[in-house]
Formats: structure tokens, sequence, C-alpha cells
């Protein structure tokens, strides 16, 4: 078996790589984080070819030529081995070859073939099993793996492979942290996509770290999380991955249907290109809270059900897209109104946008029918101006569930912003101290059931 060594200080690319070739060629593979690590020059002349990457950054946020270091070592100490550089290196000469920066598996196994000498004989011989091994930590920074995900269940000593994230399904490192707490150390992938996944998750890393370069910052800020409506969100306030799929189909459907309105699909645009805004993640959640508890709510079914579930979407995008400015969009009561420094047009536009909303949107066609309604008592009161005193039950089934779910919500955002630890069950408890009628209490209560 051929040896080799690995040296990339990105453990995301070192570790995709480790695994392609391992599996791919047999490789037995040693890894180090970077070229500073070799002192002994008789343990690198074990190895029968290096892989290295080009530089990297060290703790202090120097830029090290890691590869040049490397090639120098080498030289210094005639050690004879083949070496192939990641990324652009000027020092293509004798068994010494640098790869572009964007480079795939598929380039680091030809150059290796090459450089190697490996034979066709010797490349017959090593065959993939039909499901094959790809460590958990991989997973971190893939958001939409392009293959199904499978975990190897043994029962009575024959290993089964069940297929647990399917290709395209939302992914994040909460999810693999979960699978990898149950100590599941490795997922598995069909033998036939094995190359493509890895090279995705290869390609996502690099994007990441050629980014980085380029910006010229430390590659930990770029990697790390960035504030978003995560999996682990997702999962604590009760809203499962098929209704997240649901939600974004009927999204990408709404976007169909008003693309004939060029005023309509404007707005709606520049909302759902930022999401990390907090429209966005108002709108989203509470769409996603709707399509969660909607089939509990008794309002039929097949059709019917479909019918209310098409309009959800266009009530959560819509119904405040003429608010544009999140000072504006906080504002839910009159009381709330005199704590904002507001000018006489932003104080009409916040009583009226439900009003105004309602009468831009009865100008397109296509979309389905009784959302102006909903819209318009978005706030509680009946013509869709200011804010009422008291919620009443005489408004639309709809537009009741809107008002209490996006009540939740604004209670969640809040807490998060505030980087507060969420306790969804005190903000249950303090709406149905706020609402007091029993249709507007149902809601809560599914609320309620989706996290206990
Ligand atoms: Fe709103
Ligand atoms: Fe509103």
């Amino acid at each position: 078996m051929r040896k080799l060594l690995i040296i990339h200080s990105d453990e995301r690319i070192q570790s995709s790589v480790r695994e392609y070739l391992t599996n791919e060629y047999s490789f037995e593979i040693d890894c180090l984080a970077n070229s500073s690590l070799i002192t002994n020059a008789d343990e690198l002349a074990t190895y029968d070819g290096i892989v290295c990457e080009n530089r990297y950054v060290d703790s202090e946020g120097r830029n090290i030529v890691g590869g040049q270091n490397l090639i120098n070592f080498i030289i210094d100490h005639s050690i004879k081995k083949p070496v192939v550089i990641l990324g652009e290196m000027e020092i293509d000469y004798g068994s010494f070859v640098s790869l572009p920066s964007r480079f795939s598996l598929r380039d680091i196994s030809l150059q290796l073939i090459k450089s190697l000498n490996i034979t066709d004989e010797e490349l017959r011989h090593l065959k993939m099993p039909d499901f094959v091994s790809v460590e958990i930590a991989n997973f971190y920074q893939l958001s939409n793996p392009c293959c199904d995900i499978y975990i190897k269940m043994t029962k009575t000593g024959v290993d089964h492979f069940v297929k647990r994230i399917y290709a395209n399904d939302v992914l994040d490192k909460d999810i693999v942290r979960r699978y990898e707490n149950n100590n599941l150390s490795h997922f598995f992938v069909q033998k036939e996509d094995f190359e493509k996944l890895m090279g995705q998750i290869l390609s996502q890393s690099l994007t990441k770290v050629v980014k980085a370069f380029k910006e010229d910052k430390k590659i930990m800020e770029i990697s790390s999380d960035t504030f978003e409506i995560s999996q682990n969100l997702l999962n604590e306030i009760g809203i499962t991955p098929q209704t997240v799929k649901l939600a974004k189909t009927s999204i990408v459907a709404m976007t169909k249907t008003v693309s004939g309105s060029k005023k309509l699909s404007t707005l709606l645009r520049s909302l759902l290109e930022n999401e990390t805004t907090y429209a966005f993640k108002r709108n989203y959640l509470t769409s996603l809270f709707f399509y969660q508890i909607i089939p509990n709510l008794g309002w039929g079914r097949g059709e019917q059900l479909k019918q209310t579930m098409d309009k959800v979407c266009y009530i959560c995008f819509f119904h405040d897209i003429l608010l544009r400015e999140e000072k504006l969009l906080k504002i839910h009561s009159l009381d709330d109104m005199a704590f904002v420094d507001l000018t006489n047009e932003e104080k009409k536009l916040v009583l009226e946008h439900a009003n105004m909303t309602t009468t831009l949107l009865q100008e397109i066609s296509g979309i389905p029918t009784g959302i102006d309604v909903i819209v318009r008592q978005h706030h509680g009161s009946l013509n869709g101006v200011g804010f009422p005193d008291v919620y009443t039950s005489n408004l639309s089934p709809l537009a009741i569930c809107f008002i209490v779910i996006e009540k939740y919500v604004v209670e969640i955002l809040k807490s998060i912003e505030a980087k507060e630890k969420l306790k969804l069950n005190s903000i249950l408890l303090e709406l149905d101290e706020f609402f007091h009628l029993s249709s507007y209490r149902k809601i809560i209560f599914e609320l309620k059931s989706l996290i206990n």
C-alpha cells in the first residue's frame, strides 16, 4: 500500500482529500496541519508522495508560503519524492507540480497517478464497496448535499444502509452534530455518488479559503457562523424539514405568480434576496409556523386545505411589504408608535399600510382570492387602518391565526436579538395572557403542541 502525506491547514479540505484518496485509491494517509511541523527528514522520506497547500495563515494571522518551505526542506535534505502543491506556485519542475487554486479531487488523483507511476493493473485492483464511508465532520459546512446520505445499521451481523438525508435536503452543522452526539462517526454514500459529493464538499471549503485570501482575512472569520435561521432554531421551535421544504416551494410558486406585476415583484425580490434582514426572518418564520400548524386546525382537507395553504405565503410576505424599515415593522400598537420618532408620512404609512397593501394586491391577477381581506385585517382592524384596542372574533380565521403567530415570532426574534436563551413556554404563557378569546387561544394551543 502506498503511503501519502497530506499537509493542509483547512481541516475540511484536508479531510475531504484524505477521504477521497483513501476510498478511491486505498492509499495509507497521514495528515499534518502545516509544513512547519515537519522536522524529521527521514520520516518524510518514508512517504511515497506528499500533497501540500501552497500557503496558509498561521495563528498570528501571517500569510506563510508553506508549499515553498516544504520544497526547500525537501531539496535541502535531498529527499526524492514527488510533491503535489495545492494552489498556484511557481515551481513546476522535476517531481514538483502545482495545481490551480480551485483544484478538483480528480486533478489531485490524476496528478498522483502520474507522479507515483501507478499502473492500470494496480488501479484495476482497487474496487470500492457499494457504500462508501465519509467522516461526519466533512458535512459541517455542506448546506445541500448533492446526493442521498445513509447511515449504517448492523442487524444480526449484517450491514444495512438506511437513507437518512435526501439529496438537496437542508443540512447544517447542528443536524450533523446531533448524529455525532449519537456516536455516529461516519455517513455513507453510494459509491457512484462518492466522487461528486467529495467534490462538492471540497469546492465549498475551497470557496471559503480562496475568498479569505482574496479579502486578506482570517479564514476563521469567514467560516464562523453568521446569524441566520438555523436548523437548530427550527428544531427548537418545532418546525420540521418537510415544512421548510413546503414553505420554500410555495415561495418559488408565489414569485412566479407575481412576476407579472413589476411593482410587487420588485418589492418581493428585495425582501426575499435579503435573508438576514429582520423583515425576511419575521415573514419566513411566520409562514413556517403557519404551514406547520394549519393541518391541525380543522380547516378541511385535500383541495380545500391546499387552497388555504396557497394563501399563507402571500399573507406572510406581503402584509407589511410597504414598510421598508425595521423601526416601522416593529410598531404593533399606538403605544409602540408613541416611542418612535416618526415623520407625518411615516405615521400615515404605519397606520394605513394594511389598507394600502390591500389596494395594491387587488390589482394583481392570478393570486389566490381572499388574500386582500386577510392583509387588511392583519393588525386586527376590519378596515385596515390603525391598531384596535381589543382583538375581536369577527375577523377572518386566517387573520386571527396570523395575528397570533406573528406575535409569537416577534417575541422569538426579540429574544434572539437580545441574545437571551429562548424560553418558548414563557412566551406562550404571555400570549395566553394577551389574547382572551378562544379563537385566538386555539392557535396558541397548537403552537404549544409543537414544542411539548
Ligand atoms: Fe407584520
Ligand atoms: Fe403590519
